[in-house]
Order: C-alpha cells, then structure tokens, then sequence
C-alpha cells in the first residue's frame, strides 16, 4: 500500500486553478518531496491532503484513508508542518508540547508526557523544555515545531517549506532530523520546498510542479540527467591561444569550446565527457597548450531546475502569442 495517493487533485479558487490535477504517489518511508518555485501550489496541495481545505476534484488516500470520507482518520494519521508554525511564544517548549498532544486527544497523563519527552527527547530540546518558547532561536522554535506535529506520532508527516527563512547552519541540523525522522523512524515525510539542496539531499523522488501542474517526476539523479544538459569540461593552462580553441572545438562530440576569464581557461560542452576528455587534452598539447588541470563539471539539479522553470515560462508566452 502507498502511504499516499493523489489523483487529479484540482483546486480552482474563483475559477483560477491554483493546483491543476495533481496525481502521484509515495511509498512508505519515503520522503517525497514537491519543489516549485512561488506560487506553484505546493501549500495548497497540502492543506488538501490534510483535509484543511477540499479538492474541486480529484481525491487522494492517506494511510489508506481517503481525504473527503475519511478526514478524522487522515488526521489521526498525519502530522503537520504549516508553512508558518505559530508557537505560544509564552509557553514553554512542553507546555506547547502539552496543549498539541491534548487537542489530538491524548488523554492518559503517563502517555502524554512519555510521548513529549520522547519527541523533545529527538529534537534536542529536552533540556530546555521549561523555557519559553518566545526565547528560542528560529531554528529551535522549528525543531519544537516540527517536534509538536508528531506528538501523537503519526505515520505520515507533511512538511511546508521546512528549511525557509532558516540560516544555513540552521537549515542544515533540521535536514539531518528530517533524515532521521524518515531512516530511524520509518515516517513517511512529504516535503515542499523551493530549496533546491533539501530535495537533492534529502528527498528519493521529487515533483517539480509549476502553476498546479506536474512538470517532470522522479529522483534527483533522474532530473538531473534527463534534464540538465550537457557536462563541461574546463581546462586550466598557462595561456589560450586561438590554435588550441580551435584544436579543442575539432574534437569530436565538442560543442562549444570558449576561452573563460583572464586565468586561461578554456571551457568546452561535450556530448560525453569520458569519450571526449582524453581527445581534448591530447588536441590541446598537440598545439602547444600546457596544461595545469582538467575537471568535468556537471550542472546541478539547481541548473535543470531554473532551466525548466525557464523553459516552461518560455513555452507557454509561445502558447500565447499563437493565439493572439
Ligand atoms: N485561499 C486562496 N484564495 C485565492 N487564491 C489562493 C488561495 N490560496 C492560494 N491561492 C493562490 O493559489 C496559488 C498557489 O498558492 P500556494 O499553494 O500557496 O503556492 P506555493 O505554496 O507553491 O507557494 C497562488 O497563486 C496563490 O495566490
Ligand atoms: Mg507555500
């Protein structure tokens, strides 16, 4: 069984769709994560899977439950973190810990504060547990945040944007608990960001989605190569003449081949770096070059990602102009 399902998810306000049949899956244990840029209907979708808001169409089942007939039991079973938590500043870490695990309807005493220290436990935050929450730094108040969303530890967590508006040092402890929450625990975790390193570290598979609608599916690694274009291979020598461009650019499976800042520098796009490296180095000695190093750059899941961003933006002002 998938821990979640969603199935042309379509959520129109005033006839504008702000998530445009969203349909994907994610296994247990895994953390899934939506990336897109603002405005994509990352948090919509949420707050749709969390039975805050209900679908135009389209349904989708967590934990086996489904959203429109079932939103007691989807509750139950996900824990969730809002794109912006609101803490009671003037509560201690527990006594928010405490108010969440009552209002999930935690009752008996002893498993209430087994389940807070355990959580508190997790985050770090036990030894501050009797401070208010007002003092904490932003990235505590996200640990105690994300602590509070699975007080009554639910198998599902969904998290908005987890990482925003944290410093990197900050960013970087509450991706290592994600990935702990997801290895050690074994929780299902359905992340968005528009944080490109979150969905490269931390996430299997990724959705890109834009203006409601999925762009490309699948893990990091196959974006990367489905969608990023071709390496680089950068070689660094005492000077670049135009004889050792030209030497490069005739290799074949070479693209473009230019000279790149003062250092000298010759930058070439190739169609496969392992074919073409040692052919380059070899043409670029033959005329007179002296190299110092070569490195083959891959671009990032950052570079596909703005390129399809891009890409798309570009298909559909086409889209547009045709029509006029
Ligand atoms: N309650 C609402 N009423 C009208 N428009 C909304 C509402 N919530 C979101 N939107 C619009 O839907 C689109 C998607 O928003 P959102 O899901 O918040 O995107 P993201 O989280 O990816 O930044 C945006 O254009 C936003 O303005
Ligand atoms: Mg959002």
């Amino acid at each position: 069984m998938n821990a979640l399902q969603a199935e042309g998810l379509v959520k129109r306000f005033n006839g504008f769709s702000a998530v445009d049949g969203l349909s994907f899956e994610v296994q247990q244990g895994e953390i899934f994560g939506l990336l897109g840029p603002n405005g994509a209907g990352k948090t919509t979708t949420i707050r749709m899977l969390s039975c805050l808001i209900a679908p135009t169409s389209g349904t989708a089942t967590v934990n086996g439950h489904e959203i429109i007939n079932d939103p007691l039991a989807v509750r139950r079973s996900v824990g969730i973190l809002t794109e912006n938590p609101s803490l009671y500043e003037r509560l201690t870490a527990y006594e928010n810990m405490d108010f969440f695990a009552r209002a999930y309807g935690i009752t008996d005493e002893r498993t209430r504060k087994d389940r807070i220290k355990e959580q508190l436990d997790f985050f770090g935050l036990w030894e501050r547990r009797n401070d208010r929450a007002g003092t904490f730094s932003k990235g505590m108040k996200q640990k105690l945040a994300i602590a509070r969303a699975l007080v009554h530890d639910p198998p599902v967590l969904f998290m908005d944007e987890p990482t925003a508006g944290l410093d990197p040092e900050a960013s970087k402890n509450i991706r290592e608990l994600i990935e702990k929450l997801s290895r050690q625990e074994k929780r299902t975790i359905l992340l968005s960001t528009h944080h490109l390193e979150d969905a490269e570290r931390l996430c299997r598979r990724v959705m890109i989605i834009k203006k409601g609608k999925s762009v490309v599916v699948g893990s990091p690694e196959e974006l990367q190569d489905s969608m990023a274009g071709k390496p680089s291979v950068e070689i660094s020598m005492e000077y670049v003449s135009k004889a050792i461009i030209d030497a490069v650019k005739s290799v074949e499976g070479v693209g473009e081949a230019f000279s790149q800042g003062k250092n000298g520098r010759i930058v070439a796009t190739v169609e496969n770096a392992k074919s073409a490296v040692p052919m380059i180095v070899r043409n670029a000695v033959g005329a007179g070059a002296s190299i110092l190093s070569v490195s083959v750059k891959r671009p990032s899941l950052e570079d596909a990602y703005l390129k399809l961003v891009k890409e798309e933006n570009e298909a559909q002002e086409n889209a547009k102009e045709e029509k006029q």
